[in-house]
């Protein structure tokens, strides 16, 4: 399937490792020029450095910025200049008890998974309506839909963002762009690796068990699996592209089945 996408341009939040290197991936071997970003400069050289070994035909660039500060995500957006395809992909996560997320943790969680896709959304979606195409996605997660109880903080912004999403998108009507949200299932990223890790690390169990535990926990996938960062890429490129555009305002889902219901 053609994606219309060659010679467009691309800036993906979060995307030095995980979803987000996923999804530049994926793009790029679309044609697509990607601006990638992420906090710690080294990481995101050594990502500019691996996109660029393995997609050579367009141009790779990297923009570090902390999405906790708004001084910084202004002056990233100073520097990015125009482009076709916003990604909003970055996004904190991390177990923990209602009782102890403090004041401080619930605005940390704000700023980088709800008001990066706001500053960004409202610093780039001017251009693409004055040129008439553009695409703006969202990487949500199905607990945004089913609020788990030990992450409540996480499900109530990665709702936020699909509000967002939604609402961003009622000001396209008559244009060519579009904004869309994805759900995401458990996803074997580098974060989530990580996480994993250590908890099989302080249960003394391997990562694999751990791995099957955490699955075998989850009573409603279908996949019975974690997904690969290029599963939900693929979706996202989807959207990304020319052939999406009937599908505005909605969100769609890349989360192994574990949502239950129709809607
Ligand atoms: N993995 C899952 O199971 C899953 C499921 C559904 C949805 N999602 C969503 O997918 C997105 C990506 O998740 P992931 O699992 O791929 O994450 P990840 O592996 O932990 O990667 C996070 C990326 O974001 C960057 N980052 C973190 N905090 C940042 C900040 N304050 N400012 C700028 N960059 C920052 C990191 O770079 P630095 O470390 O250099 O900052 C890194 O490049 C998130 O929105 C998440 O909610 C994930």
């Amino acid at each position: 399937m053609e994606l219309g996408l060659r010679g467009t341009r691309a800036f993906i939040s979060g995307s030095s490792q995980g979803i987000g290197f996923a999804i530049a991936s994926a793009l790029a071997a679309e044609g697509v020029d990607v601006v990638l970003n992420g906090r710690d400069e080294r990481k995101l050289d050594a990502a500019v450095d691996r996109l660029r070994a393995t997609h050579p035909e367009v141009a790779v660039s990297g923009l570090a910025a902390d999405f906790t500060d708004p001084g910084q995500v202004a002056d990233l957006t100073q520097r990015l200049g125009a482009v076709d395809i916003l990604v909003n992909n970055v996004g904190l996560f991390g177990l923990a008890d209602f009782a102890d997320i403090a004041d401080e943790d619930w605005t940390r969680y704000f700023e980088v998974n709800v008001m990066s896709g706001v500053r960004l959304s409202r610093a780039l979606l001017p251009r693409m309506r004055e040129r008439g195409w553009g695409r703006i996605v969202f990487v949500s997660s199905e607990s945004g839909v089913n609020i788990p109880a030990d992450m409540v903080h996480y499900g109530v912004t990665k709702a936020a963002m699909i509000a967002l999403g939604n609402g961003v998108a009622k000001l396209t009507r008559g244009t060519g762009v579009t904004v869309n949200t994805v759900l995401g299932g458990p996803t074997y990223s580098e974060g989530v690796a990580a996480s994993v890790a250590a908890v099989a690390d302080a249960r003394s169990v391997s990562v694999e068990a751990m791995k099957q535990a955490i699955i075998g926990q989850n009573a409603t996938t279908l996949l019975e699996r974690f997904l690969d960062p290029s599963e939900i890429a693929d979706l996202v490129v989807y959207l990304a592209s020319t052939r999406s555009s009937a599908t505005n305002g909605a969100a769609l889902r890349a989360d192994g089945g574990v949502l239950t219901t129709v809607l």
